[in-house]
């Protein structure tokens, strides 16, 4: 087990490059293996969730050659098994996307329950009642999701929710049905956009992906490919929220401003500046912020995967902020980690009532969960002492070489081994 050991108060400052999305990269590392020519994928995330849909992709007889940290070439001529299954895909959500692409290209898959965040229940009867409007038949047994069809055909699904995952899986198994599918109430997120534009850069023939409906027309096979993984909106948030909360200075590269358009929006109002640039977003804050209220919404709404990185950016800003949940009814629970640093926030169900304090100090916490340990992270950098945060492993899900980048903001901030009891000490040495 590893922990972060962050000393705060000091102004994050400098550039920091923003890698590929990783909730983008998930959706496509499991379409590219719907063809049998090489897909080769650029601007990959080196991060834990990419690494165990590769591995698990090349248990079942894709080829994946790593050209460098942030290219593979993937071949999905000589899969053998359409069963994904071990100790690690279980744990990741991104394992259920295995279902859309192998029902798709081989009209059966049969895939690990997906595991994930705990940020609440995470049911996936969207995505079951896509598969079944094609045709497939789905069952649960034995803690695998199995989906099985003699043939797939269009169907017409109305989503009741705008789900992420369903809206790209039911567009991975339409790709290759008979016919046309039309899906109405679709995600809009950029990462579903950026699969579409993946499949269609393989020959599929989807249309309307970002809009209310999306219309894809079945083709009879997908082909090879080049393609490059958009930047990771939320990677680029963290960062602009740290630069807030530490009252810095950063220029946040290469990003899509238009898929931050919520976050610069709430930044502006709570006192930051923030310059945007064709593909780079400058945030500056010279005093203390204030506070705002904020409810997450489906895209373009306010991300949840944003939520706690903003909560903690409020409990250090002035007057009384309100955080509304709306996706996911267990994202809070980073609050209590929040408040052993000094926060004054009261969580009433799905929302939180944050009294910005002003102050906070360093403490022990642990990371519950991938966005709620950049949270902490981000208290920790703007506390005074040292804070130390533990169970980095969610937040490396999500974020690649996360101190590195901080640590080049001029951040004071080092992994070390949770085992080792001098790590602590070593760091008070260097950094005074
Ligand atoms: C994706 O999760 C992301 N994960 C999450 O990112 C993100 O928080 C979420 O979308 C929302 O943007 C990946 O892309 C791998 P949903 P997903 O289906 O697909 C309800 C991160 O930190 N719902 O869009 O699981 C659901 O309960 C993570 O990077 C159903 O009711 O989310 C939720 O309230 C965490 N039935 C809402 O829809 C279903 O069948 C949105 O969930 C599916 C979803």
């Amino acid at each position: 087990m590893e922990q972060y050991i962050i000393k705060g108060g000091k102004p994050l400052a400098g550039e920091v490059c923003i890698g590929g999305a990783k909730n983008a990269a998930l959706g496509i590392l499991a379409a590219a293996v719907m063809a049998d020519e090489t897909v080769t994928i650029e601007n990959l995330p080196d991060i834990r969730d990419i690494n165990v849909l590769l591995q698990a992709i090349q248990e079942i007889g894709a080829t994946v050659e790593r050209v460098d940290r942030h290219t593979a070439k993937i071949n999905g001529a000589n899969i053998h098994s359409v069963i994904v299954d071990n100790d690690y895909i279980r744990r990741i959500r991104a394992s259920y996307y295995m279902l859309g692409s192998l029902l798709g290209k081989y009209k059966h898959a049969q895939v690990a329950f997906p595991g994930g965040c705990n940020i609440g229940s995470r049911p996936i009867d969207q995505h079951i009642k896509g598969f079944e409007a094609l045709g497939a038949q789905v069952q649960i047994q034995h803690g695998l999701i199995q989906a099985e069809a003699a043939k797939l055909t269009g169907s017409h699904i109305y989503l009741d929710c705008a789900s992420v995952g369903a809206t790209i899986n039911i567009m991975m198994a339409a790709c290759l049905a008979d016919g046309q599918t039309i899906i109405e109430n679709p995600a809009k997120e950029p990462h579903v956009v950026d699969v579409a534009n993946f499949l269609n850069s393989m020959g599929a023939n989807i249309k309307g992906v970002g809009t209310d409906v999306i219309r894809i027309r079945g083709v009879e096979k997908l082909h090879g490919s080049t393609y490059s993984i958009i930047p990771d909106q939320i990677e680029a948030g963290t960062f602009m929220l740290a630069a807030a909360a530490t009252k810095g200075d950063v220029l946040v590269k290469n990003v899509i401003p238009k898929h931050l358009e919520a976050l610069t929006a709430k930044l502006i109002e709570i006192g930051a500046e923030v310059e945007q640039f064709d593909d780079a977003l400058r945030v500056v804050a010279t005093r203390r912020l204030s506070h705002t209220h904020v409810k997450t919404l489906p895209y373009p709404g306010f991300p949840t995967d944003m939520q706690p990185q903003m909560t903690s950016v409020l409990a250090y800003s002035e007057g009384t902020s309100i955080v509304t949940e709306s996706i996911f009814e267990n994202r809070f629970k980073y609050v209590d980690e929040l408040a052993r640093m000094g926060a004054s926030i009261k969580v009433e169900g799905n929302t939180a009532i944050i009294d910005g304090v002003g102050r906070m100090t360093g403490a022990i916490v642990s990371a519950p969960d991938l966005r709620a340990g950049a949270a902490l992270v981000i208290a920790g950098l703007a506390a005074e002492g040292i804070t130390v945060v533990e169970q980095v492993e969610y937040i490396e899900r999500g974020y690649e070489e996360f101190e590195r980048k901080m640590r080049e903001l001029g951040a004071a901030m080092e992994k070390a081994d949770s085992e080792d009891e001098k790590a602590l000490l070593k760091f008070r040495l260097k950094v005074g």
